[in-house]
């Protein structure tokens, strides 16, 4: 069973660098934060939209778990905003373009009055959605195993978010795929608009992650402007573990384009209830839960 689970996490002792000596490791990672709480909003307004399409109780039971889980982790990426700005790290600037993208680009209409026929451009987001959660999948299960993390000293909290949240990918990973199949009409327009959404998604992704990672680093008060985000200092971050390795996001291309592709197939079911079983976070989340029911039985 999906299900959200009502976290909720303290910032005040995480420092700016929560990689210790490590602002690049550090600021490509808080690229999340800067994308994630506009981009899961949307996901959960597109599935909304879809809602009535959906015919098979199950997926929608999952896809309702799934816009609980999303919604949650948008609004605890925003806290971690309120916390980078607390630290004179304005990002208005940046999000207020992420916002442009989905609400007005991505939006309940297609951008610049494009004729979609009716229906159709709904199919497209929903695609578009399942291309996204195929790069959470994978970064998920990658920031379960990054073990470097902890070795270079990561903030635990920063961790715990990062951890639950990746988590929570791995165990929704197939719910977005499989409400597109379920809408996305027959093939092979259904795969070829699968091909043609990842097509865009992934050079996006990659481009905001540039652009995001770039504006962390040249606003952030305690560099001063000393550092600029370059493809060398990304690399040798990759090499110490501190970010997913090139290969493996690149891997997941293909993997997706495959027409027998499944994503339950992705990242490690078994390790991501085990972490969401030992997480502080959802533990403390779980106990309230707990406490409330005896609470009400009481
Ligand atoms: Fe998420
Ligand atoms: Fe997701």
């Amino acid at each position: 069973m999906i299900v959200p689970r009502r976290v909720s996490f303290d910032w005040r002792r995480t420092p700016l660098h929560w990689i210790p000596d490590e602002p690049t490791a550090t600021h490509v990672i808080n690229v999340l934060h800067l994308l994630l709480p506009a981009g899961e909003r949307w996901f959960v307004r597109v599935f909304k939209e879809a809602l009535p399409l959906v015919t098979d109780p199950r997926l929608l039971k999952d896809v309702k778990g799934f816009m609980g889980q999303e919604a949650t982790h948008s609004v605890q990426h925003s806290y971690v905003l309120d916390h980078l700005a607390a630290q004179e790290l304005d990002t208005e600037a940046y999000t207020r373009q992420v916002d442009y993208l989905f609400e007005r680009l991505l939006g309940e209409r297609p951008p610049w009055g494009i004729p979609f026929p009716a229906g159709r451009w709904l199919l497209y987001r929903l695609a578009f959605v399942a291309a996204i959660e195929q790069f959470t999948a994978v970064l998920g299960d990658w920031i379960l195993r990054a073990e470097a993390l902890d070795r270079a000293g990561a903030d635990a909290t920063m961790l715990d978010l990062l951890r639950w949240h990746g988590a929570e990918e791995v165990e929704h990973r197939a719910v977005a795929f499989d409400l597109y199949q379920h809408c996305g009409g027959p093939e092979p327009l259904r795969y070829i608009r699968r091909v043609g959404t990842m097509a865009v998604t992934a050079p996006m992704l990659l481009w905001l992650w540039i652009r995001g990672a770039t504006y962390l680093i040249g606003h952030d008060p305690q560099l001063a402007g000393r550092l600029r985000y370059t493809p060398l200092a990304h690399d040798r971050a990759v090499r110490k573990g501190l970010l997913p390795p090139w290969r493996g996001l690149a891997a997941a291309i293909p993997r997706y384009l495959r027409r027998s592709y499944h994503p339950s197939r992705e990242g490690s079911l078994g390790m991501a209830v085990a972490y969401l079983a030992s997480s502080p976070a959802a533990r403390a989340a779980a106990g309230a839960v707990g406490r409330a029911a005896l609470g009400k039985e009481g």
